[in-house]
């Protein structure tokens, strides 16, 4: 198997349909009923020429403690069915990280999960912020329902700090 990683800005209908398309709820959140925000970057990992596994990213600046801090925000994590359990999430988002710290040079990476994933990400060195996380939602701020995850590229202490978003989740 041969993996190759491309970056791109925006995905074609086809790539969607092939990523996101493979199920109902497939990220197992849309009970919640949140609105998200879409990404800025992509990262495509093609395996024997086709794309099998994405991560999207975005830049955004969340304040904690009131202190600014300019985070690299993760979501749409998937590998089609056929190839999972590969390893090839794991080392998209270890790309990932890299080009957030090296390439974005931003103070962290964040992302949303559902409880079941806490520990896959945990496993690739991310931590959960234990403080609540206030989102935005067209009807208001509110505490994130989903547990939130960064990845520190700075020994900084701010995970049991007041985060605010300031933006919808992605
Ligand atoms: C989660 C997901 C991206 C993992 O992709 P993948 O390429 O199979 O991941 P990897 O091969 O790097 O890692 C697989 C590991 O993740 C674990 N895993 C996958 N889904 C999991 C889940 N829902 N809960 C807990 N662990 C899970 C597997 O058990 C496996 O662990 P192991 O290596 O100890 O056997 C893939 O299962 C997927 O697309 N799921 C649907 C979308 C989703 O839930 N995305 C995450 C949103 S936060």
């Amino acid at each position: 198997m041969v993996a190759v990683i491309r970056q791109v800005n925006s995905l074609t209908n086809p790539e969607k349909q092939r990523l996101f398309g493979w199920g109902e709820n497939i990220f197992g959140v849309e009970t919640l009923n949140l609105s998200w925000r879409s990404k800025d970057l992509h990262f495509l990992l093609y395996s024997d020429g086709e794309p099998t596994s994405h991560v999207g990213i975005l830049k955004h600046v969340i304040t904690v403690d009131g202190e600014s801090i300019t985070v690299g925000g993760i979501g749409g994590v998937v590998t089609v069915p056929t190839a999972q359990k590969k390893g090839l999430a794991r080392q998209l988002m270890q790309h990932t990280a890299e080009f957030l710290e090296h390439e974005w040079k931003v103070a962290a990476g964040l992302l949303f999960c559902l409880p079941e994933m806490l520990a896959y990400y945990e496993a690739l060195g991310w931590q959960r912020v234990e403080s609540p996380v206030l989102i935005e939602q067209p009807e208001g701020k509110l505490a994130s329902p989903l547990p939130v995850m960064v990845l520190p590229f700075h020994t900084e202490e701010w995970l049991n700090r007041r985060v605010e978003l300031h933006s919808l989740p992605w």
